[in-house]
């Protein structure tokens, strides 16, 4: 391909991260504002084994970059299932955001089956996530799956 369009190709690919960015991020919004035990929404893509925050609602973390094999927020990939914790200050494998927190749920996003990233909830109350929020969540996370796989080629 001639340089000057594979210039263009790349421009375009940036502006579909961009797009599915900012998405994602009124995604977080909407499920915030919605739901008022959800203290904290974020959106991490798998890339190059490691999981980057692309978007989220809430307080800032120090955890915008997470090496897979550490937190709840790996486990939700290797294991490739929904991680609830009910209360998080018991798990020894809890990598803690905010103070306030007190129970997590990480429900993987997947491309044909396979984990491309996740999205992390992170709530005040303690056992805040039910049956009911774990399937509520894997339905929306089947309708990001596209956006997310976009941010974690
Ligand atoms: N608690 C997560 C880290 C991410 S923060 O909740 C935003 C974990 O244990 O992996």
């Amino acid at each position: 391909m001639k340089g000057e369009h594979l210039d263009q190709t790349s421009g375009i690919t940036e502006l579909n991260r961009k797009n599915a960015r900012q998405m994602l991020g009124e995604f977080c919004s909407y499920l915030s504002e919605k739901n008022p035990k959800y203290n904290w929404v974020g959106i991490y893509a798998l890339k190059s084994n490691k999981l980057i925050l692309e978007n989220y609602v809430g307080k800032p973390t120090v955890h915008e970059e997470i090496n897979i094999g550490e937190g709840l927020c790996s486990q939700a990939i290797v294991q490739n299932r929904i991680v609830n914790e009910p209360d998080v200050n018991s798990n020894s494998q809890y990598l803690a955001c905010s103070l306030e927190t007190r129970s997590e749920v990480v429900v993987p996003v997947r491309y044909k089956g396979i984990p491309v990233g996740e999205i992390d909830i992170d709530s005040d109350t303690k056992g805040a996530f039910t049956k009911d929020d774990e399937e509520f969540l894997s339905t929306l996370s089947e309708l990001i799956a596209y956006y997310v796989k976009i941010l974690s080629d």
